[in-house]
């Protein structure tokens, strides 16, 4: 038979465990998923009747592929608002969602064999991402003590972790799954490490605003020169509810302007234009429904911490940002079946711990993933059938 034309890079990619834990239960009413990162509110109306409007004044064509000069103008005064900076238009690309802006910034990095060091636990998607480029996820675990402790960044394990074909640092703070927030200190540090060895820094800051004890968390574009090799990816996705819209956005280098904005033309043509006009509504008129959305995960945040502290089996550094309980379970050894038997037994749904780092890392089987974004009452509901699983399993 003959051999499939396919890029070793990609017959690779890892098996999602997510994925398979979802399937079990997707589509069926009486499971509570808490597997996946999105809270269950719908897009508020603000947005929904903007991106409405633009469908009905005719928005349907091609529009800029960096994005449309409304949004870009928006998010610039947005992070005026939010940050106190003054950032460049040109800096802005909006290629879709955030998703895409990973897997841009990763295209104007990573050559075939290139190494990114990716801060774990992390979203599978992202070390998924790097293969799919061609490149090698090189994983630099946080640190946490078992049965307790807060999640940390060691610095000689990043030293340790650079070859001469390491390209770039993939830092998602807030982090998913972990909840950690990186200090400006540690920003600093990071960007002076990068700086000294030549690498790029690819920031996810997508749960930027979903944080509990600040107005935001800090952002690399508050440190970096324009030209500093640092690229920082947003979504619409997680802090104004519009996961399906796929729309989020990218700051780049000041010199990268063009190639960006050529990657944005070649790999999706920019973003669905009425979509863009949504977004220009979310930036414009949407802090307060933000603040609610951050109220509404510190109300999930705390039912997760009375959980916790009601079972003698979990523990769980309690989350600085973004919205996922990281729990450790005592005795569990391999998170996707536990995961698979909480669908079956509990009808509830969450992720494996398996799922946010190589196979080869048995740290991340000892957890599980539960979003708490969604309504208070059915978070409730879901750990009380997951505290009674937990007895027997
Ligand atoms: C860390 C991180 N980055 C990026 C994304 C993707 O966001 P988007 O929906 O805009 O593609 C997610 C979604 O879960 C995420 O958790």
């Amino acid at each position: 038979m003959a051999k499939t034309p396919i890029r070793q890079s990609i017959e690779f990619i890892g098996r999602n465990g997510i994925g398979e834990v979802s399937r079990l239960g997707l589509g069926h009413k009486d499971v509570i998923p808490l597997w996946f990162g999105e809270s269950d509110l719908v897009t508020p109306d603000f947005i929904r009747n903007a991106a409405k409007q633009a469908l009905d004044e005719g928005q349907t064509f091609y529009t800029f592929s960096a994005g449309h000069p409304r949004l870009r103008q928006a998010i610039v005064d947005w992070t005026k608002r939010h940050y106190g900076l003054a950032l460049d238009i040109d800096r802005v690309t909006v290629p879709g969602a955030a998703m895409l802006a990973v897997i841009t910034a990763l295209q104007c990095t990573v050559e075939t064999g290139d190494e990114v060091i990716v801060i774990s636990p992390v979203w599978p998607n992202i070390f998924f991402a790097v293969q799919a480029v061609g490149g090698k996820p090189v994983f630099v675990r946080l640190e946490r003590a078992h049965g307790g402790g807060d999640w940390s960044l060691n610095f000689d394990a990043l030293a340790r972790a650079v070859t001469p074909r390491t390209k770039a640092i993939f830092c998602a703070s807030p982090g998913n799954p972990t909840g950690w927030v990186a200090s400006a200190e540690e920003q600093k540090k990071l960007l002076a490490f990068a700086r000294a060895h030549g690498l790029a820094i690819l920031a996810d800051e997508v749960y930027g605003q979903l944080v509990y004890d600040a107005p935001n968390a800090p952002s690399f574009l508050s440190i970096a020169e324009p030209d500093d090799n640092v690229f920082v990816i947003n979504s619409f996705s997680k802090a104004w509810a519009m996961t399906g819209w796929r729309i989020g956005w990218l700051v780049g280098p000041k010199r990268l302007a063009r190639p960006l904005a050529q990657l944005s033309t070649l790999n999706n043509t920019g973003a669905t234009t009425f979509a863009q006009f949504g977004a220009v509504a979310a930036l414009e008129q949407g802090d307060d429904f933000v603040r609610e959305m951050v109220r509404r995960c510190a109300r999930g945040r705390e039912i997760m911490d009375q959980f916790v502290r009601s079972q003698n089996r979990v523990t769980w550094s309690k989350p600085e940002g973004a919205f996922y309980a990281f729990i450790e379970v005592d005795g569990m050894k391999d998170s996707l079946s536990f995961a698979k038997a909480l669908v079956e037994k509990a009808r509830v749904g969450v992720a494996p711990g398996s799922a946010f780092g190589p196979e080869t890392d048995a740290e991340n089987d000892r957890y599980l993933r539960l979003c708490f974004a969604i309504s208070p009452d059915k978070l409730e509901t879901a750990l009380g059938r997951v505290g009674e699983a937990l007895k027997s399993l």
